[in-house]
């Protein structure tokens, strides 16, 4: 286990999902303005491109593993 008292911050990636983000950071988009984060300290990045919402994730991944189950 990594010794989480030295980072400000972590990033855990969730499989098939997200990269939760949780600790003391900032978000800055491709203009240089800061994001709002919905709940402090912990936030859900998508990976899968597909979220209404990016950089944040709206769960929409979880329709794309939906129809991969059922094809
Ligand atoms: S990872 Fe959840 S919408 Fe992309």
């Amino acid at each position: 286990m990594i010794e989480s008292a030295k980072h400000a911050a972590s990033l855990h990636f969730l499989k098939h999902g997200p990269v939760r983000v949780e600790g003391t950071f900032r978000i800055v988009d491709i203009d240089g303005n800061e994001l709002e984060v919905a709940e402090a300290g912990k936030v859900y990045l998508c990976t899968c491109g597909k979220s209404n919402t990016k950089p944040f994730c709206d769960c929409s991944h979880q329709e794309e593993l939906k129809l991969r189950a059922t094809n």
